[in-house]
């Protein structure tokens, strides 16, 4: 990674204190990356700048004083009417929100030429600055008056066109190489950047499936559970257990076995350990929630909302792919019975290559449940069940879980998992204090 000596964290803070949305957001993100200290990103960071010089009276002044202005590689030129010169460079690096460009800017005049180089672009609302090395000397070399934005997914800075000045010290600098007449600081052209941010697997160390591609997903988000209407509406703290698919709990276990995430319990189906046998279910970890233990004069059945946390991964490196399924929420509420939960995964069209394309996690409504003649059993008192639920995959899950996306030697050719395919069945068991 390029180090600019002048970019420390401390010279930056005064510009970034109307940046830190963007800050924030970046900080998070890059130290979520493991970018901080961690390996390199499977995907680097892309994008660059684009700069049009030619217009402002400093770019008369260069004009005047017959100075041409070209790139330096790997940054590219090319000249348009009017005098106006195209440069473009490309984003070499980023480090908390301060991005790298590559290669600079030439300016030459006759048998002379200057160059500037190393720049670094410090956002910073409305002006921002860039810095960078004439010589051997660091100093700021332009500023670019346009409020930069990252969107909330984190994927690009964008830097809108904005009017470019070179700083004063750079002009005197510059003139002063070249043996040119006066050269002002000012307005010299115009900038615009889009930086697209790194980005990683965020299971790699759990799951060997680096993400060299992003998709994101186009499925739904899940609407919010619903508010309970009934006129007792009672606090829960109930774990919900599900086994997801007993199917995939035994295809993943002959590989690296189905994982426990954020305390979620693996339970084994009963008798002696065997590690060759999957896993029976899973049991979340129990978030606060709602029952409604409505009675025939509201008009309304028993309603629940089983929040929880954790979650499963799917992970099979040999076939090159991790389904995460986590902070599942079990919706008990009629025709409208439902599981949630997030779907993060990454596939790979080439199991052998280790790396894939990752789907960020995103909130799915993931299993319809069909409580058709199945009556909440109210025994002892403070608890409530439901035994044996019968849970299909929604068209959301099935989108989210991509299965019908694997295209890959010596997997089944077929969808797998299509809407309606079959999920093993939820008991749902509420406890809440009674007296
Ligand atoms: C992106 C890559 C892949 C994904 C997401 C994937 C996923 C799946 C899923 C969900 C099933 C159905 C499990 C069930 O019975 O419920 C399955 C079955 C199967 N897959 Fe894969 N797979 C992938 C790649 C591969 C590769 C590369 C191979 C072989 C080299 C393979 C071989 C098989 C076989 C033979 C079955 C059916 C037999 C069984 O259930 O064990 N898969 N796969």
């Amino acid at each position: 990674m390029q180090q600019n000596p002048k970019v420390s964290t401390g010279s930056l803070r005064p510009g970034i204190r109307g940046f830190t949305s963007i800050l924030a957001l970046l900080v998070i993100a890059l130290g979520w990356l493991g970018l901080a200290s961690g390996p390199a990103a499977a995907a680097g960071v892309g994008g660059g700048a684009e700069i049009t010089f030619g217009y402002g009276p400093t770019a008369k002044a260069l004009m005047k004083n017959k100075v041409k202005i070209t790139s330096v590689a790997p940054g590219t030129h090319s000249a348009s009417s009017g005098g106006r010169v195209g440069v473009e460079l490309p984003a070499t690096s980023i480090s908390e929100a301060v991005f790298q460009l590559g290669g600079g800017i030439q300016f030459s005049r006759g048998s002379r030429s200057v160059s500037a180089t190393n720049f670094s672009f410090i956002p910073s609302l409305r002006s921002s600055t860039i810095t960078g090395r004439i010589g051997t000397r660091e100093l700021p070399i332009f500023t670019v008056s346009s409020s930069p934005f990252s969107d909330s997914e984190q994927v690009a800075i964008t830097v809108p066109f904005g009017r470019l000045t070179l700083a004063a010290g750079a002009a005197r600098l510059i003139q002063s190489r070249l043996g040119a007449g006066r050269i002002p600081g000012g307005t010299i052209g115009g900038l615009s950047a889009l930086v697209t941010l790194p980005f990683e697997d965020p299971s790699l160390d759990v799951c060997a499936i680096s993400a060299a591609t992003r998709t994101f997903s186009q499925v739904p988000v899940a609407a919010a559970a619903p508010d309970l209407v009934g006129p007792s509406v009672l606090d829960i703290n109930s774990a919900p257990t599900w086994g997801i698919k007993a199917s995939l709990n035994g295809y993943v276990n002959a590989f690296n076995r189905p994982v426990g995430l954020g305390g979620t319990t693996v339970n084994p189906f009963p008798g002696p350990p065997n590690p060759a046998s999957p896993p029976r279910n899973y049991t979340f970890v129990s978030a606060p929630g709602e029952y409604a233990a409505n009675d025939s004069s509201t008009g309304y059945d028993d309603q629940a909302v089983i929040n929880s946390t954790g979650g499963v991964m799917y992970c099979n490196t040999a076939h090159g792919f991790r389904i995460t399924i986590s902070e599942p929420t079990v919706v008990i509420d009629g025709s409208a019975s439902r599981i949630i939960a997030n779907v993060d995964t990454n596939l790979s069209a080439n199991p052998l290559s280790g790396v894939g394309d990752w789907m960020p996690s995103q909130r799915v409504n993931l299993a319809r449940l069909d409580l058709t003649g199945l009556p909440a059993v109210e025994t002892p008192p403070g608890t409530v069940k439901w035994t044996a639920i019968p849970a299909v995959l929604t068209e959301e899950g099935s989108d989210a879980l991509r299965l019908c996306e694997v295209n890959v030697p010596g997997a089944p050719p077929n969808c797998l998992y299509p809407a309606g395919t079959a999920l093993d069945p939820i008991t749902v068991t509420i406890t809440y204090p009674v007296g």
